[in-house]
């Protein structure tokens, strides 16, 4: 039985307690929060011990792994800390604030023989894996081009910090952008090889930009634009990837359509499974931890995933 902690206890850390009440080879044994209400309500199900110091939880604790769930800034650090007490970790994405944090993490994994992996969990989806296997096989000629658009009030009910380029890295093209990016190259096998973008903040005061226009080169030639919205309208979150042979889009609840005979047919149906991301990350972990092969992310892909981020910020017009 793998005894597993939590670090940090809000609103995704409930996404991968569920996943490991789920799976009979892991169990919870400690939940830190500086909020010690959050980490008992976590903790609470599994009787797992309760902290508001992941350092004090790391000392008193036997555990195999960690999974963080802390605000961006807290990611290197709390990441180091446990792997510098051989505790593997499940890092949340996106992986750090920018490359070089990735870098130390890598290194400080290496260092002591431990390893840290990334939560990038749109990847597990039943409509991902449908379409990476056509892109793999070549069924429908090569892919050409995608285009991402996703439209959300970014500033409603989202706690502070996400808010605040000091401790978020940046706004929705760090957080939204992480998960395009992950699927970009998960699905082709390639990274980015130049971006280009207008990132702005037309909404409010805010440090982080709530919208952006990418326009990305991956390395193999695929390219694709990527909008985000972040203002008060309703929400939408659609992906389309353009083959030489076919159409095939994606949509919010992770159904996969393609345009045949005039009409878009539905091919993937997920929406009756939409906790199939978190589970499924739970159960790759656990496969990574006992040297099985496995499909979690690793840390390489999150260092790129983070480069990528780099480069639309860097050359935002
Ligand atoms: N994979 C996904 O689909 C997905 C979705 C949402 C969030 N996330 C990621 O998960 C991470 C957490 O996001 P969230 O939405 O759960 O944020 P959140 O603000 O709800 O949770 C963060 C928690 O960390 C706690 N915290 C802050 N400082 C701490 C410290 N020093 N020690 C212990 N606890 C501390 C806070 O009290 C809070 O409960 C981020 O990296 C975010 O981008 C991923």
């Amino acid at each position: 039985m793998f005894k597993i902690g939590i670090v940090g206890a809000g609103i995704i850390a409930k996404s991968h307690a569920d996943g490991i009440k789920k799976h009979d080879e892991c169990t919870v044994v400690a939940v830190a929060d500086i909020v010690k209400e959050s980490a008992e309500k976590i903790a609470e199900p599994f009787g797992a011990k309760v902290f508001t110091d992941y350092h004090e939880m790391c000392k008193s604790c036997e555990m195999d792994a960690v999974i963080i769930n802390l605000p961006h800034y807290l990611h290197c650090e709390a990441t180091c800390f446990f792997l510098e007490h051989k505790v593997h970790v499940l890092i949340e994405k996106p992986m750090a604030m920018n490359a070089k944090e990735c870098d130390k993490m890598i290194e400080t994994a290496e260092k002591n023989g431990v390893t840290v992996v990334v939560g990038h969990v749109q990847q597990y989806t039943s409509a991902h894996k449908y379409l990476k296997n056509i892109i793999d096989t070549n069924e429908y000629g090569k892919l050409l081009r995608v285009t991402e658009s996703r439209n959300v009030n970014y500033f409603y009910k989202r706690p502070a910090w996400f808010v605040d380029k000091k401790l978020s890295g940046g706004g929705i093209v760090m957080n939204y952008g992480a998960h395009s990016l992950d699927k970009l190259f998960y699905l082709t096998g390639s990274t980015v090889e130049k971006a280009v973008s207008v990132c702005r903040n037309t909404l409010n005061d805010c440090t982080i930009e709530e919208g952006a226009q990418v326009l990305v080169k991956l390395k193999n030639g695929v390219s694709a634009t990527l909008s985000y919205t972040g203002s008060e309208i309703p929400a939408e979150y659609e992906t389309m990837y353009y083959f030489e042979k076919a159409r095939i889009r994606i949509t919010s609840s992770h159904n996969l359509y393609m345009w045949e005979d005039g009409d878009w047919k539905l091919k993937v149906d997920d929406s009756s499974n939409p906790t199939i991301m978190h589970d499924s990350a739970i159960a790759e972990f656990i496969k990574h931890l006992k040297g099985e092969p496995s499909e979690i992310t690793t840390a390489q892909h999150g260092k790129a995933v983070m480069e990528g981020i780099e480069m639309i910020y860097n050359n935002s017009l």
